[in-house]
């Protein structure tokens, strides 16, 4: 699939296109500080930390972030935005992060995973940023657990099948940490409360911030928005459901 440049594409309507809402926030955090040791502080990474939709509230759950990011842009707005005295923002990638060895105890992938274009050297580079046992949050999809997250997918043409080429199966996934030592700590799935009600998500989503949509033909994309917007008018007030995401978590030995 053709590989999606955040500094030509989606870095404007980014941070307001994908917001979260304070409750699907807390919802992120309380998953992950249950993936994450008790102890506090815990030095953190947001790899492909974006615009830092999750930077701050890492920081202000765990302790000090470094977030990773390679699009310039996306790297500026964050800068722009973050309001948390133990947040940084570096230029980076996951298969080069300009970060010591074994200073980190955790990292978070957040949908970032899938834009990877060496795997193998990023988890060389994630095994040698983390402590021995660190940990890895990674959120992504799946190609394998239909129906993906993302309620709206179902009004699309190809909708789970455009979204299913995107992401590698869950086997595939673990197979490149394991063969490298690492361990699975746990997999499961989070769920990220309602974005509140549909007709007020729409706006949001006629942005294009899922890079799912840039896969879409012209076409596609008319007679999904006609759908979506056909079926939000028949029930206005319909919240968006929650979402059912995949969040795999794995451990540096
Ligand atoms: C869907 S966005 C997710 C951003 C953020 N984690 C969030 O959830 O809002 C994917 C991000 O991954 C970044 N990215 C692309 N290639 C990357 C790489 N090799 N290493 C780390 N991040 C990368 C993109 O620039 C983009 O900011």
């Amino acid at each position: 699939m053709r590989r999606i440049d955040y500094d030509t594409e989606l870095y404007r309507d980014y941070a307001r296109g994908r917001a979260l809402t304070e409750q699907q926030l807390r919802a992120w955090i309380a998953a992950f500080g249950a993936r994450l040791p008790d102890r506090r502080p815990l030095a953190g990474l947001d790899v492909g930390s974006g615009t830092g939709r999750f930077t701050p509230a890492l920081a202000r759950g765990f302790g000090p972030v470094t977030g990773i990011e390679p699009a310039v842009r996306m790297r500026e707005i964050a800068q722009a935005q973050s309001q948390h005295p133990g947040v940084r923002y570096l230029a980076g990638s996951a298969e080069d992060m300009p970060v010591p060895s074994g200073s980190a105890d955790y990292a978070l992938m957040f949908l970032s995973w899938h834009h990877i274009q060496d795997k193998t050297r990023a988890v060389r580079e994630l095994a040698r940023v983390l402590r021995p046992a660190g940990r890895l949050l990674l959120r992504s999809n799946f190609s394998d657990h239909i129906p993906p997250s993302g309620w709206w997918l179902e009004y699309f043409p190809r909708g789970f099948e455009v979204d299913a080429a995107m992401f590698q199966p869950l086997h595939e996934v673990i197979a490149a940490f394991t063969s490298a030592g690492w361990r699975v700590a746990s997999f499961g799935t989070v769920t990220e409360p309602s974005s509140g009600p549909r007709r007020d998500v729409l706006p949001l989503l006629r942005l294009r911030t899922h890079s799912t949509f840039a896969h879409f033909t012209p076409d596609e994309l008319e007679t999904g928005f006609g759908r979506l917007q056909r079926a939000i008018a028949a029930d206005p007030g319909a919240p968006a459901p929650a979402d059912d995401a995949t969040l795999l978590t794995l451990e540096r030995r």
